[in-house]
């Protein structure tokens, strides 16, 4: 496509003659790496990201800017980028196939022209005649994505425990962990991630990158091995290994010594609190740090001494579009019989309408009806993602101005339909 001097191409995973990825590829991934203040990647670290993007299978999009002087950047050199793949995303009933968005980068020379405008709103109306009835982010910047109909649907945040004495916990310990080189976890860390979303709403089907960094092969700052990785596993009664944990003592200063959990995966309860004792059960450090906790991490209620544990930098995470609303509410769970409708409206068009649900012992049936001023609930289609994912109470939209409700007395028997027990929660990134 070409818009002025602008051309907006598909940049295919493919090699070179010499056998090493495109300098399309190259140009790409380096583009994205400086809209992000990376280093640059060449050689092996080049060559690691192309494998691990192509297992993804990522549709990779570049933005060109023709009249630029090619004496002075390549003209393979994006000015802006834009990618996609497909994971699935856990509505609390199953897990339904998601269109996930990221390396979403503009040069600072092409801002604000309207070119992730168009990069965005080209690809979620593909996406939807691909037939996904969801997309989703994780965004840096909370106030870009709305607009395009994302809504804020899980949240996480760094909980510190302070583990100097002994830390107790109210539960008596069970199974028992093992101390495992990392490598060790490339088998066991995908498939204990699987078992862990396909019961955890609001969890998104993790990027092969995270395999890499489970097994010590890429640290936390790019694609080289890092010595410093350590793991355990953890097994049940029956011997069956039900999490792991990967962390890195941080340094002898500044104070307070800390292991830095970097990745926590666990497929049962008991075992997120036993990879959690076990971590406290290190000499000499001070703090354990972990920065994917629930905004109602249960941990405080495992301790006997709650105040051990603080919490900071909490952020938005998972940020979720409807494309289709009679799918993606489908796959999700209600409680008891009854009727509604909801309608919503979406300056994209992509989902702007009436719908009427009626709800038969927890399962639904949605259908498209005419526009009526009256509806049930009313909303924005921003509104929609935590609405699926069962984010807040429909009392806590309501109250906050952001649905409204034909007859507000109604409230308490939409509520005891459409409200979901606990929060969503994502522990990745993408
Ligand atoms: C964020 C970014 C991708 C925006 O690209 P862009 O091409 O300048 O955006 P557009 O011109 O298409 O703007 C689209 C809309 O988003 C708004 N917008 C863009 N960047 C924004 C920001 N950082 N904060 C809030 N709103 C923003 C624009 O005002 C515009 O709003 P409007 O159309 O409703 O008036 C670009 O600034 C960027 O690359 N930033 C650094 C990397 C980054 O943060 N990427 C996002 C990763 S999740």
């Amino acid at each position: 496509m070409r818009s002025g001097h602008l051309r907006i191409d598909n940049v295919p995973l493919t090699r070179g003659e010499d056998g090493t990825p495109s300098d399309a590829y190259a140009a790409w991934l380096n583009s994205v790496g400086e809209g992000f203040y990376g280093k640059p990647s060449t050689g092996e670290r080049l060559e690691q990201m192309f494998q691990s993007h192509q297992i993804d299978a990522r549709v990779l999009t570049a933005v060109y800017d023709d009249s630029r002087d090619t004496k002075l950047v390549d003209s393979l050199v994006p000015v802006a980028t834009y990618a996609s793949f497909t994971k699935t995303l856990n509505v609390g009933d199953g897990l339904l196939p998601a269109h996930l968005v990221t390396t979403v980068t503009v040069r600072p020379t092409h801002r604000r022209r309207g070119i992730l405008r168009k990069l965005m709103s080209d690809d979620l109306a593909k996406a939807k005649s691909a037939g996904f009835a969801v997309a989703a982010l994780t965004a840096t910047e909370a106030t870009i994505y709305g607009r395009f109909g994302f809504g804020r649907c899980t949240e996480a945040q760094r909980m510190n425990l302070d583990v100097r004495g002994e830390v107790r916990f109210h539960a008596v310990p069970v199974g028992s962990v093992v101390q495992v080189v990392p490598s060790k976890l490339s088998d066991i860390a995908a498939e204990v991630f699987e078992r862990f979303h396909t019961t955890q709403r609001g969890s998104v089907g993790r990027q092969e990158a995270y395999q890499r960094h489970a097994t010590g092969a890429w640290g936390p700052d790019g694609q080289e091995p890092d010595p410093k990785t350590r793991a355990a596993v953890y097994l049940d009664d029956a011997g069956v290994i039900q999490g792991f944990v990967t962390y890195a003592f941080t340094g002898w200063e500044p104070a307070p010594i800390t292991l830095e959990i970097r990745d926590l995966v666990a497929a049962t309860p008991i075992a997120r609190r036993e990879l959690f004792r076990f971590m406290t059960a290190h000499d000499l450090i001070e703090r354990v740090s972990y920065p994917a906790a629930a905004a109602n991490d249960p941990l405080g209620w495992a301790l006997e001494d709650p105040a051990r544990l603080s919490y900071l930098e909490r952020e938005h995470g998972l940020w979720v579009r409807v494309l289709d609303v009679q799918a993606a509410f489908a796959a999700r769970k209600y409680t008891g019989s009854g009727f509604f409708t909801l309608r919503v409206a979406d300056v994209q068009g992509l989902t702007s309408g009436s719908y009427a649900f009626e709800i038969t012992e927890g399962t639904p049936e949605i259908t498209r009806i005419e526009d009526s001023s009256k509806a049930s609930i009313a909303c924005d289609v921003q509104v929609l993602g935590p609405l699926l994912l069962g984010t807040a109470p429909i009392a806590d939209l309501l109250a906050a101005g952001i649905v409204t409700l034909d007859d507000p007395s109604d409230l308490g028997r939409l509520a005891a339909l459409v409200d979901l027990p606990g929060i969503p929660h994502a522990i990745n990134g993408f």
